[in-house]
């Protein structure tokens, strides 16, 4: 035991016991934290002083070594694909704030950072949707999933190349999704919930409760958003769109309006199809901590099209007993990892972009598997929109070859 003990110490690398907090974590916690963790920021704390970094030290290592923070949850290790502005903590990096917490935290000499600027270009709105004023409800939970049925105004068939969303209240607005209902029927059913639903909007819980197609996701980090350069996602003439806000209860401040602004282009090069690509055939039984389902078909039976796609951008989508998700493409005898989400975390509903658009053959496989821990559940949880219905899905961006 004791030669153990004295070789795993041996291995320990210098750099990582050495770490100081100018010369070692500061840095980065500016390049992956201070971006929302900052005065005005989106993060609840300020990661910008060595004296609140130091007494948060406890919860900041907690948060790095379970990867929950930075909140972006696909494995960006260059183990499976390489997503942009996706940070990713090496190992080193977790290591060396794991010590540093765990040893006194010493501060160490003052060294000057340069701070990368958070200020966003302009955005380029042609278009705009938003909502009166809202009194978030957090009377029976500490999140309130709220669906506004907006018009942007859309005279011509056109196309979505990019927003920019603007939370009156940042405190409490966790994120928001722009959802395109499925015809004049879903479209007339989510007026139907609107109207049985008091005040302004109507509550939504894993979505708007109506067919529908995703086309915008936003969580906190960055206002504005773009598809891939020439890209857009079509809007017909009249398109009326369901912004679906997350607000969760972190301040006494609960009323929200946000603004949506919208860049709309008449031409585009390509459309970017959004598509679900869905296990709705789930039965997640009570009292598992590992329950496990997988769904693997070919990219035509998800897509519905018999041309190769270029997939853009990826996102899982599951509920509250959601843990951890992933998907496979299966080549004949080779299997590439597309995505792997390993901690999933609901409040983050996120679309990972790639690097480098994967190009997928409409007789490729996709395997997707979705883990939920049901141990707290009394009851089977099967597929559903509610609070306690379960999904596992995919949200996939591509555009045909
Ligand atoms: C994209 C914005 C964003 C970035 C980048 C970010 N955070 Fe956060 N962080 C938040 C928000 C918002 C919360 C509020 C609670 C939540 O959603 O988990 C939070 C909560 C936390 C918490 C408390 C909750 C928990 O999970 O322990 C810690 C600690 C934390 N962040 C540390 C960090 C550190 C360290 C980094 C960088 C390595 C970082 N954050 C990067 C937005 C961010």
């Amino acid at each position: 035991m004791i030669v153990l003990f004295l070789a795993c110490q041996g291995d320990k690398d210098p750099d990582i016991e050495t770490a100081t907090y100018h010369q070692d974590i500061a840095p980065i916690m500016a390049s992956n934290c201070i971006s929302c963790h900052r005065e005005g920021g989106s993060g609840p704390f300020s990661l910008e002083s060595y004296e609140n970094v130091k007494a948060l030290s406890g919860m900041i290592e907690d948060s790095v070594v379970n990867r929950r923070m930075p909140p972006f949850h696909a494995n960006n290790s260059g183990e499976c694909q390489d997503f942009s502005e996706s940070p990713w903590l090496s190992d080193d990096e977790v290591s060396k704030i794991s010590y540093w917490a765990q040893n006194d935290t010493p501060e160490g000499e003052y060294k000057e950072i340069s701070l990368p600027s958070f200020e966003e270009e302009p955005f380029d709105t042609t278009h705009s949707v938003t909502f009166a004023p809202y009194e978030a409800s957090f009377a029976t939970s500490s999140d309130d999933y709220r669906c506004f049925i907006v018009d942007p105004q859309v005279e011509q068939e056109s196309y979505l190349t990019g927003f920019e969303v603007l939370p009156s209240n940042r405190a409490i607005a966790h994120h928001m999704i722009l959802y395109a209902p499925l015809g004049e029927q879903a479209l007339q059913q989510a007026y139907a919930l609107d109207a049985a639903d008091p005040g302004i909007g109507y509550s939504c819980y894993g979505g708007p409760g109506v067919d529908n197609r995703m086309i915008a996701p936003w969580a906190p980090g960055s206002d504005q958003w773009f598809y891939p350069t020439d890209t857009g996602v079509r809007m017909a003439t009249g398109q009326m769109l369901i912004l679906q806000m997350h607000y969760s209860n972190a301040s006494e401040e609960t009323l929200d309006s946000t603004t949506v602004n919208l860049n709309i282009q008449e031409t585009i090069g390509t459309e970017l199809s959004t598509d679900f690509y869905v296990n709705s055939d789930i039965e997640i039984p009570p009292n598992k901590n590992e329950h496990v389902e997988t769904l693997k078909r070919s990219v035509r039976s998800f897509s519905g099209l018999d041309v190769p796609l270029l997939v853009h951008a990826i996102g899982p989508h599951l509920h509250k007993l959601g843990i951890s998700s992933s998907a496979k493409i299966i080549r004949g005898n080779n299997e590439e990892c597309m995505i792997d989400v390993p901690h999933y975390d609901f409040n983050w509903q996120r679309v990972y972009t790639f690097e480098e658009p994967i190009v997928l053959q409409p007789e490729d496989k996709l395997e997707i598997e979705c883990v939920f821990d049901s141990s707290d559940i009394a009851n089977t949880t099967y597929w559903g929109d509610g609070t306690n219905d379960e999904m596992c899905l995919m949200t996939v961006f591509a555009s045909p070859l």
